[in-house]
C-alpha cells in the first residue's frame, strides 16, 4: 500500500489522512478487481458460445435463481462494507476532538487570513504546533471558496455568512500547501496559503512573537511598517510595486498621479484617495481596472492605513 501511496498520492501528513488512503485503494482495487474479472468472463464467453453451425438454435433460459442471488448479494455486502467504513472515516473527520486548538480563517478574493486564539493574524500562512488538533473555524468576506489540503486529504467550502468547521492533527513538522477549490473569479488559481508545522516550543515562540500584530514595532519607520502589512494582507496579490500589471492598479508612481474614473471624471491619488480606496474600494474605481476589491474595514486600523499610504508615498 506504501508503494502505492508514493507513487499516485500527496504524501499523508496528517494522522487521519492514511484512513482515507486505505478506504480509496479498497474501492478503487476491488472495482479494478470486478472490472478485469468481467471482461475476462466475456471474453470467455464470447469465444465458447460463439455459432459454431448453421443450424444451431440457440437453449431458452428464462432464468437462474442461483446466479441471480450470487451476483446481487456480493455487489450489496461489498457495497455495504464501503458505507459503513466511509462512514466511519467521515466521522472521524467531522468530530472535532475537545482539547483541539482553535485559528479562525478568513477567505477573501483572492487570500486566506488566519487569526489565532492570542491576536495574532497572519495572511497566505497558516502556523499551527506538531502533534495537536488543530480546528479551523472558516468563513468568507465575498463569495464561497473552498479549503483544500491534499496533504491531509481534506476539503470544506467556505461560505460567506456562516462558519464551517474542519480539524486535522498533523504529527511532524514540515509544510503543506492549501488550495482554493471552489471557482471563485480572477485569481482563483493563485489563492494558495502554506500552512507552516512548528515544533511545538518553536510555536509558542512563534506565537508570543507575532501576538497581536496590529501595532508598529517602536524602532521601525511607517513606510518599513506599510510595506510589511501589504505583504501581510496579500495587498501584493493584485497591486504591483515596480510597475507591472496586475488585477488592480501599481502603486508605483500612483502618489500625487492625477487617474481616470470609470464615469468620465478624474481623481486625485492622495492620502483621502487612498484611505477611501481601502475601506470603500469600489467607491472611486481607476478606469480599465474591475471592481473586485473588498473593504479592509474592521480588518486594518488607522495606524496601518496611515502606514501603507507612507509606503505607497515611498514608491515614486
Ligand atoms: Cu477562492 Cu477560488
Amino acid at each position: 500500500m506504501d508503494a502505492l501511496n508514493d507513487l499516485f498520492l500527496p504524501p499523508a501528513k496528517s494522522t487521519l489522512a492514511s484512513q482515507t488512503d486505505t478506504l480509496f485503494w479498497f474501492v478503487h482495487l476491488s472495482s479494478l478487481a470486478l472490472t478485469i474479472g468481467l471482461i475476462a468472463v466475456i471474453v470467455y464467453f464470447v469465444y465458447k458460445y460463439r455459432r459454431k453451425s448453421e443450424d444451431e438454435v440457440t437453449p431458452l433460459i428464462t432464468h437462474n435463481n442461483k446466479l441471480e442471488v450470487t451476483w446481487s448479494v456480493i455487489p450489496l455486502i461489498l457495497v455495504l462494507i464501503v458505507f459503513g467504513w466511509g462512514y466511519q472515516v467521515f466521522m472521524n473527520q467531522r468530530v472535532v476532538p475537545d482539547d483541539a486548538y482553535e485559528v479562525n480563517v478568513t477567505a477573501q478574493k483572492w487570500i486566506w487570513q488566519f487569526q489565532y486564539e492570542n491576536g495574532a493574524r497572519t495572511t497566505g500562512e497558516l502556523h499551527v504546533p506538531a502533534g495537536r488538533p488543530i480546528k479551523l473555524v472558516m468563513s468568507s468576506n465575498d463569495v464561497i471558496h473552498s479549503f483544500f489540503v491534499p496533504d491531509y486529504r481534506l476539503k470544506q467550502d467556505v461560505v460567506p455568512g456562516r462558519y464551517t468547521e474542519m480539524w486535522f492533527n498533523a504529527p511532524d513538522p514540515g509544510e503543506s500547501i492549501v488550495y482554493c477549490t471552489e471557482y471563485c473569479g480572477t485569481d482563483h488559481s493563485n489563492m494558495l496559503a502554506n500552512i507552516i508545522v512548528h515544533e511545538q516550543d518553536d510555536f509558542e515562540n512563534w506565537l508570543a512573537e507575532n501576538a497581536g500584530g496590529a501595532s508598529k514595532p517602536d524602532d521601525m519607520p511607517p513606510a518599513e511598517w506599510g510595506k510589511q502589512i501589504a505583504q501581510e494582507y496579500a495587498c501584493s496579490t493584485c497591486h504591483s510595486a515596480d510597475g507591472s500589471q496586475m488585477v488592480g492598479p501599481t502603486w508605483k508612481g500612483t502618489f500625487g498621479s492625477e487617474e481616470p474614473l470609470a464615469d468620465g471624471s478624474t481623481v486625485t491619488v492622495d492620502e483621502n484617495y487612498i484611505r477611501e480606496s481601502i475601506l470603500e474600494p469600489n467607491a472611486k474605481v481607476v478606469e480599465g481596472y474591475p471592481a473586485v476589491m473588498n473593504t479592509y474595514q474592521g480588518q486594518l486600523n488607522d495606524e496601518q492605513i496611515n502606514a501603507i499610504i507612507e509606503y505607497i508615498k515611498t514608491l515614486k
